[in-house]
């Protein structure tokens, strides 16, 4: 006989002890019937949903409720007043993105609940079922005598009905900035994973993991579990195990406070979100997240400019120069600009990024004396802030600004308003922002709600000076984009800089074939493609672990409407690849997600706004792989002037990096071709429209 392993029999009898006569069940399917949400009671009057795919359960009943301070909690006793479902279908315009126009279609059920027992409090939930996903939110309604909730716990649970393949970050509530692991989700250890990193800070207190979260489950579906417009609340991890196969939210709570969230009444939780697809594609595909937020709130944001960006960066990241003026090897120096900014306007790129151009890196890293001293107005003696900017300008280079905050938030919340007055004084319309350390005020970790309402002040500030802002260090994307087109790029991963410095070896070749199945659902990635010099003379322990046609395919694989070309101008002179960086675009009118596996490799083309122009990606791990190309997303009837990238014979990340093959050729329509892709290798592919 097949013995049914001991965790089964127990979540079969839960979930059998939790599906005990329910008293009603209204569902609610997606517009195409791909997926349905039910939502019943059980014999105690507790709150439980199930999703399905079709026939195939994608979570199992899972139950919902909520502690606070000086409340009983939110979680049985409760009887359904009302469901209303309501069809919605509209279809809206990206300033910037993946796409120009994207349809927000789904049904949405309203379940209206009460407590049959005194206090008789109100609780409604909102699903979305959408035929790439589900989600659903939490709304406290007004409430006689009661202007504040304290709560002590969201526990919104997600019970998985397998135990899938998972691709996971430890749940550190000060950093997303971890290797992805790969494991069953039953053998996801947080702790464990966390203590393998090289960082410098990290919080991580139970088994938890952060969002988003994807999985492939034994019979093949994709599920990413995320969140979507989080709005003064704090940010949900998903604590793992406390029963086979459980899921359930834990959110980053304040240590000064002793609570999660704090929210005067009536007000709604941000979604939760799970994303489903038959393919692993359909994750990247899916726009389930921005389609959850509410429109655009700034109106015309003509000031937000897609571009592509070189910076006094990865030269601080080498070490050939630094961020302090003490250090007598200052990197931002007006006659270092002006290099920079010259190699911009000679190569169709255009923005700089200038880091250390400010006072207070002197104290950056010190753990006491980080606080009150930097200064996002007075530049160091020797960089001419007005003639930089006036420079730039004059070569049709914009200036980005930097604002490092150590995490220093107080410090920095002080000089908002004077930060962003000056750029607005000088033109300058996008600002790198950082929040390296640990979070001053103490006691509040990044992901916390105070955090989350300080990373929104910043967006709201910008936008009334006309400012976009790239967040290093930042709350995780949640499709607030939508709302704030000026949010827009953000680190929350572990970026290319690691590879310059970490002791682990960098990041692995299958970095980014993770990345674009996790991080990537959530929104657009500073990821700071580009680097040229790969084997990184400077560093004789560091190593990129891509080729360099790898490091082209990421252009078009990771989306943001910002790209930096990180290199040093001198690494790229003289580059015939190059010519790609100049080339690509970064803006797109369509994208399509064409073949890909999480982990092993992914092939995306995207077709640039205004010129109709296509650029393919393509990126493979650690594996040499085939990727046959079918051109067939090609206009019919139209040529294409094709400029191919590809590793070269003996290309390989580790031993012959820099091997490429460059080709040209024409294209159309009845196109394919067939490419081999080298151990972390890559391809990409222009494709310009022949007249
Ligand atoms: C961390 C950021 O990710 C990096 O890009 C930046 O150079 C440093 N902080 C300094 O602000
Ligand atoms: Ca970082």
């Amino acid at each position: 006989m097949k013995k049914i392993p001991l965790f089964l029999l127990t979540t079969a009898a839960l979930i059998f002890a939790g599906c005990q006569a329910p008293v009603e069940n209204p569902t609610v399917s997606s517009p195409s019937n791909v997926n349905s949400i039910e939502f019943f009671l059980d014999a105690s009057g507790s709150p439980y949903y199930r999703v399905k795919h079709g026939e195939t359960v994608a979570v199992d009943s899972s139950a919902m409720g909520f502690d606070f301070q000086g409340q009983p909690p939110l979680k049985s006793g409760l009887k359904i007043l009302r469901a209303t479902e309501r069809p919605f279908d509209e279809t809206w315009e990206m300033p910037w993105g993946e796409q120009r126009t994207v349809r927000n279609h789904y049904n949405e059920l309203l379940v209206e609940l009460e407590e049959t027992e005194a206090p008789n409090r109100k609780w409604n939930i909102y699903f979305r079922a959408y035929d790439d996903g589900i989600a659903f939110r939490y709304e406290f309604p007004a409430r006689e005598g009661v202007d504040t909730l304290i709560i002590l716990d969201e526990n919104t649970e997600f019970q998985l009905a397998g135990d899938h393949d998972c691709w996971w970050i430890p749940a550190d509530y000060d950093s997303y900035e971890h290797l992805y692991n790969t494991t069953k989700f039953s053998e996801i250890d947080a702790i464990a994973a966390g203590a393998r990193n090289s960082l410098g800070h990290t919080s991580i207190p139970q088994n938890a993991v952060h969002t988003p979260v994807t999985m492939k489950s034994g019979d093949g579906l994709y599920l990413s579990f995320h969140e979507a417009a989080l709005t003064d609340y704090a940010s949900m991890t998903l604590k793992v195990g406390e029963a086979p196969l459980l899921m359930a939210s834990e959110l980053v709570g304040s240590d000064r406070f002793g609570y999660k969230v704090k929210r005067a009444l009536p007000f709604r939780t941000p979604w939760r979100t799970v994303q489903i697809a038959d393919k692993a594609t359909g994750l990247i595909a899916s726009r389930l997240i921005v389609n959850l937020n509410e429109p655009n709130v700034l109106g015309d944001v003509d000031w937000v400019k897609p571009m592509k960006y070189v910076g006094i960066w990865w030269e601080m990241h080498l070490d050939r120069s630094k961020w302090d003026y003490a250090s007598g090897k200052h990197g931002a120096t007006t006659e270092n600009a002006k290099r920079y900014i010259d190699f911009a306007a000679a190569n169709n790129i255009g923005g700089l990024l200038v880091e250390g151009w400010n006072t207070g890196w002197e104290y950056w890293t010190d753990p006491v004396k980080r606080e009150g001293v930097f200064d996002f107005v007075t530049p160091y003696p020797d960089y001419d802030l007005q003639e930089v900017v006036r420079y730039g300008k004059e070569k049709g280079v914009e200036l980005i600004m930097h604002h490092e905050t150590s995490a220093s938030v107080e410090t920095y919340d002080q000089q908002l308003d004077t930060a962003y007055a000056l750029m607005e004084s000088l033109g300058i319309h996008a600002v790198k922002t950082g929040y390296v350390g640990k979070i001053i005020p103490r006691g509040e970790y990044h992901h916390g709600q105070w955090m989350v309402n300080h990373y929104r002040r910043v967006l709201e500030t910008a936008a009334r000076h006309k400012v976009a802002v790239n967040a290093h260090e930042p709350i995780k994307p949640t499709g607030i984009r939508r709302t704030y087109p000026n949010a827009i790029a953000r680190e929350g991963l572990r970026g290319q800089e690691f590879n310059a410095w970490s002791n682990d070896g960098g990041n692995p070749p299958e970095h980014l074939s993770i990345v674009a199945f996790t991080r990537m659902l959530a929104g657009p990635i500073d990821f700071t493609p580009g680097v040229f010099e790969i084997s990184l003379r400077d560093k004789p322990n560091n190593q990129v672990n891509t080729t360099l046609a790898h490091q082209l395919a990421l252009y078009v694989v990771v989306y943001s409407p910002i790209q930096m070309a990180c290199d040093l101008p001198e690494n790229y002179e003289g580059q015939p690849a190059f010519q790609f960086i100049r080339d690509v675009g970064v803006d797109w009118e369509q994208t399509l997600v064409l073949d890909g596996e999480v982990g092993d490799f992914v092939t995306i083309a995207r077709q640039e706004k205004g010129t109709g122009n296509w650029f393919l990606g393509c990126i493979t791990d650690e594996d040499r792989r085939e990727a046959t190309i079918d051109f067939s997303f090609l206009e019919a009837g139209k040529k294409y002037r094709a400029a191919i990238y590809r590793d070269g014979p003996n290309a390989h990340y580790r031993d012959n990096p820099l091997d490429i093959a460059i080709e040209e050729g024409e294209m159309d329509h009845n196109s394919s071709l067939s490419f081999t892709l080298a151990e972390g290798g890559g391809l990409v592919i222009s494709l310009k429209r022949v007249e």
